[in-house]
């Protein structure tokens, strides 16, 4: 595990060097704040916006794989939703899905108007337990705001929500830990915010700031299989794929794969998974009396 940070420009020095202290109003304001825009229309205007198309593809892969390992009968819990787009669209194919996060995104209300059968409560994965009575737990996007004794706690809190032979579902979010992301975050991200800080200072007249937030936490796959495992799951499944790949955080290398197209097939086929940001994963709960609390 490696703690990952991101790098932001800023006139206003007053954040500099910050730790994002407020976890839930640092990702959703990463997440365009979960406002509301004309999406919010009709249901079919939302999904064309928040789920259907090439920027949205995760959620697909979500959607997807929360078919193949859950029932529609099964009752399903879903933990740091957001939005909750993969969450309304299995709900339209008869999912039975509770929504939750650590408090209420702000397009709570205009969602359940639209989606008036929606089910949201507040939820930190890391402090309540459940009653073990879910058939399934969906968590993307998550796992990586947290360290690994967050994430074991984590996987002890889910154990706590699931019947026994439960499983989860998770993307833990972004690419794993490797020399790949390790050159991106700590290298070519840092030096390629201030080449452009000092450009735009030059053209604006006025000082411009890098500021380094904590954005979470780099996992490798077998650290998060290993913290899973101490907390009662064994894997079932696992697969990547990549919507946008982690080479397109770096503005050079978006600028060269516009140029020549082929470099982002290239770059593929150099570093193939490493750079993959959708990693599913697929738990299951084993039967281990006394190791769940409730
Ligand atoms: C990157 S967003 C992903 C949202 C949504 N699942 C998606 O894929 O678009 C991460 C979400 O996890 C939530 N989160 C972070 N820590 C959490 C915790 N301990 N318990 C529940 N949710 C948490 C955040 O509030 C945020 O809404």
């Amino acid at each position: 595990m490696r703690a990952w940070y991101k790098y932001f420009i800023e006139t206003n020095n007053a954040g500099q060097n910050a730790c994002a202290q407020d976890v839930f109003a640092y990702q959703s304001a990463q997440m365009d704040g979960y406002a509301i825009d004309p999406a919010y229309s009709s249901a079919e205007a939302f999904f064309d916006r928040y789920f259907l198309g090439p920027d949205n593809f995760r959620y697909q892969v979500y959607e997807q794989a929360a078919k193949r390992y859950c029932n529609p009968n099964d009752r399903i819990l879903s933990v740091g939703s957001g939005r909750c787009a993969t969450e309304l669209k299995l709900q339209a194919s008869g999912y039975r899905i509770d929504c939750s996060d650590l408090k209420k995104p702000a397009c709570i209300a205009a969602t359940k108007k639209l989606f008036p059968e929606l089910s949201f409560r507040e939820l930190d994965s890391l402090s309540e337990y459940g009653r073990q009575n879910y058939d399934a737990i969906l968590s993307f996007g998550v796992f990586f705001t947290f360290d690994d004794q967050r994430g074991r706690a984590f996987f002890d809190h889910m154990a706590s929500f699931l019947k026994p032979g439960g499983r989860i579902v998770m993307d833990p979010g972004g690419a794993a830990e490797n020399f790949l992301t390790r050159f991106l975050d700590d290298i070519l991200l840092p030096t390629e915010a201030k080449i452009i800080a000092a450009r735009k200072a030059r053209r604006e007249a006025r000082p411009q700031k890098v500021v380094r937030r904590h954005h979470g936490f780099r996992q490798k796959d077998d650290d998060i299989i290993q913290l899973a495992g101490a907390a009662g799951f064994d894997l079932l499944a696992r697969e990547t794929s990549y919507s946008e790949p982690e080479f397109r955080r770096s503005r050079l290398f978006e600028l060269l794969a516009d140029a020549a197209p082929a470099a982002e097939s290239m770059a593929h086929g150099l570093f193939g998974s490493l750079a993959h940001n959708i990693r599913l994963m697929v738990f299951k709960k084993t039967d281990c009396p006394g190791r769940h609390p409730e």
